[in-house]
């Protein structure tokens, strides 16, 4: 349709002659306007992922205390991260396909307010479980506060949260994907950890629920 932009739409110029003996003129600039406001946008929302993945990588892991764990996992972390990037990156560059007014589309603006609020969330969670321990300390306790008031896994609500948000803001399916694998990677770890805690602490708060806030 012509409301869209594709990248498969560069004029025709023919094939072996000269251009400009074809009568070649430069692309329409509502073509080139079109071009740029798709560039803006791949721009910017994959400068949001590429920021946070900045924070986790060079931030989170520096700030921590958890335990030490398998150099194992760590590979197939950055395995992952690795094809998953790649994976992303190439749709959004090569694939995806967006209305010119795309930027103030309700599935955009609606995404990219989850994806912050998400990420807000996940970053907030992170520093209050640091804060449960002093250096050298590697015991469990009960996190609280912000959204832990209401879930034992409050980080990980929270990932979810951002990464549907980038999903519904891209409308791709391998944001979707992604979503989807977070969401079974990371959800069932949230519900172990809430089983952790309500055989672990007495006290435990009766109300917190595993992942989702008052569902589950
Ligand atoms: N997008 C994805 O597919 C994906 C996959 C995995 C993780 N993540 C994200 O990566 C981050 C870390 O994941 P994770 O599985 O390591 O989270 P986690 O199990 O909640 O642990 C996070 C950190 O907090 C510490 N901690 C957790 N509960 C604690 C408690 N009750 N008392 C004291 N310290 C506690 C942990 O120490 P220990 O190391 O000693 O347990 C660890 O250092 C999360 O934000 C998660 O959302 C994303």
């Amino acid at each position: 349709s012509s409301s869209v932009c594709c990248r498969s739409e560069v004029p025709a110029t023919g094939t072996t002659q000269p251009a400009a003996s074809l009568g070649f003129r430069p692309p329409a600039p509502h073509f080139t306007k079109m071009y740029l406001c798709m560039c803006l946008y791949v721009v910017f929302t994959s400068g949001l992922t590429v920021f946070f993945i900045y924070l986790r990588t060079f931030i989170y892991s520096f700030f921590m205390r958890g335990r030490p764990f398998p150099l194992q996992i760590l590979l197939f972390g950055m395995l992952f991260c690795i094809y998953n990037g790649f994976l992303q990156g190439y749709y959004m560059i090569y694939c995806a396909q967006y209305p010119k007014d795309w930027f103030t589309d309700f599935r955009f603006t609606s995404g990219v307010l989850l994806f912050l609020f998400g990420m807000g969330i996940n970053i907030h969670s992170d520093i209050l479980l640091r804060q449960l321990r002093k250096p050298g300390d590697h015991t469990y306790k009960i996190p609280q506060g912000g959204l832990f008031t209401y879930v034992s896994g409050a980080n990980f609500f929270g990932e979810i949260v951002e990464w549907f948000g980038y999903a519904i803001a891209t409308w791709s399916i391998p944001a979707f994907a992604f979503a989807l694998f977070t969401l079974c990677f990371i959800g069932p770890r949230a519900y172990h950890h809430h089983r952790y805690y309500l055989r672990m602490f007495t006290d435990y708060p009766k109300s917190r629920k595993a992942l989702i806030p008052f569902i589950f």
